[in-house]
């Protein structure tokens, strides 16, 4: 068919027999979070493009290279969320939440990255993100990850592995940076392009290349944890005493610089070697300028946001999802009276065992044809109503696992009756 219309590319349609683990990684985030003392808040996918330029950052791959910006019928220049941050900043200070407040809330849904898709890489996905904002840390920071873990452990899910480091502040990131470009002019021959171009705006990133013909030069480099502010040093020193006391364990990464430019001090990443090459599950860190970057007080602040897919699949992977819940009873009639008091007999059901799912057979079909779909239902039971039974005012009551007999049910005592024989 030529005239089909396809799906956007890098936007995945999830289709009901993936609802199950996605319910079951929501769910548990959703329970774990509020047991944490973290609240949902809802923020729209679609923001003014500069919030995310000033948030996120000009010489960021993000913003110079995969947001989804757009101008609108007012003029306004827009753009489809990267990442949910800086929403949820933008919500708190526009809201009027910060004024010294202590906010901890969380979000769910899609974010949008132009970037070229593969296997764990997608253009539209899915984050769970969670933000901790006006607290100045290192207590948070050790109680965030130790909320990760949980989460891991919760979903049953083992192969992963925390990374963490240290970005100092601003200032003393300002002087590593006049350090790092220093040491690359030294080396400039052996840059790519892409690292020469981010030479004068984001040294950093250079760090985070993966061109096997740099890694020698980048090995060399001078590292951020030893060039640390007294404070940020002694910050990473009790994180890391946090994470110790909690038996958590962890890799100090001093190449882990992270993608966007709001950070300060603590970044931390969970790998997996379960996904191929888009490995990072749950990515985050502390961004305490940012809040006085957009306009609100200047606030410290920390939080994280988990790939929904990423973790989708390991959990697929590891078989721990719950199976989703079949029917309880399959409803089957023919004709069209026997139809009515089908649709009749759901409802009382519905009414009287709300805890309980119960499917009729819609779109008719012959008896054979609508038990073959019961079957496939997973249904315990099959209620069936044809002309026979309502000129004897019963359904038949049909076990379908196991071995046990078919019986009558009065239709005037219903709900009682089949209440009875499912708590049998
Ligand atoms: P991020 O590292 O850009 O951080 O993304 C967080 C997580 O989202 C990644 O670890 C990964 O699991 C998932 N992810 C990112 N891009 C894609 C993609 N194209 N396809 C599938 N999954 C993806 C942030 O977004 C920060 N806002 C996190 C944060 C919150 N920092 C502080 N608060």
């Amino acid at each position: 068919m030529t005239n089909q219309i396809q799906p956007v590319r890098g936007m995945n349609d999830v289709l009901t027999d993936q609802i199950a683990v996605w319910q079951f990684v929501e769910q548990t985030a959703a329970d774990l979070l509020t047991s944490y003392g973290y609240e949902e808040m809802r923020v729209p996918v679609v923001e003014h493009t500069q919030l995310f330029k000033r948030a996120i950052g000009e010489f960021t791959d993000v913003v110079e290279k995969e947001m989804y910006t757009f101008t609108d019928l007012g003029g306004d220049s827009l753009t489809l969320r990267p990442e949910a941050t800086a929403g949820m900043v933008r919500a708190a200070i526009s809201n009027g939440l910060l004024r010294g407040a202590r906010l901890k809330v969380w979000c769910v849904g899609p974010m949008f990255r132009h970037e070229k898709p593969q296997k764990g890489r997608y253009r539209q996905f899915h984050q769970v993100d969670v933000e901790a904002i006006g607290f100045p840390g290192p207590d948070v920071d050790i109680e965030l990850i130790a909320l990760t873990a949980r989460l891991w452990r919760r979903l049953g899910v083992a192969r992963v592995k925390l990374q963490i480091n240290s970005l100092g502040t601003a200032e003393s990131r300002r002087q590593y940076r006049e350090l790092l470009q220093a040491y690359f002019r030294g080396h400039l021959a052996v840059l790519d392009a892409d690292s020469q171009r981010r030479l004068d705006g984001n040294p950093l990133r250079i760090l985070d290349s993966k061109n096997p013909e740099m890694q020698a030069v980048i090995a060399g480099a001078p590292l951020l944890t030893e060039h640390l502010d007294a404070e940020s040093a002694a910050h990473f020193v009790a994180l890391r005493a946090g994470l110790d006391a909690l038996s958590i364990p962890y890799t100090i990464n001093p190449r882990l610089v992270r993608g966007l430019d709001y950070y300060s001090r603590t970044v931390f990443e969970w790998t997996t070697d379960a996904l191929g090459s888009q490995d990072a599950v749950c990515s985050g860190g502390r961004y305490d300028g940012l809040i006085n970057q957009l306009g609100g007080d200047a606030t410290p602040a920390i939080g994280f946001a988990m790939g929904v897919e990423r973790v989708v699949e390991l959990v697929r992977l590891a078989g721990a999802a719950p199976a989703g819940r079949p029917p309880d009873v399959y409803v089957i009639a023919q004709g069209d009276a026997a139809t009515r008091a089908a649709l009749v007999a759901a409802e009382q059901l519905r009414s009287a065992l709300p805890q309980r799912s119960v499917h009729v057979n819609l779109g008719g079909g012959n008896f054979k044809a609508q038990f073959r779909r019961a079957d496939k239902s997973g249904a315990a039971f099959a209620l069936i109503i044809g002309d026979d039974e309502i000129a004897r005012g019963v359904a038949a009551w049909k076990p379908l696992r196991g071995d046990g007999a078919q019986l009558d049910m009065s239709l005037a005592e219903l709900p009682a009756q089949v209440r009875a024989a499912l708590t049998n």
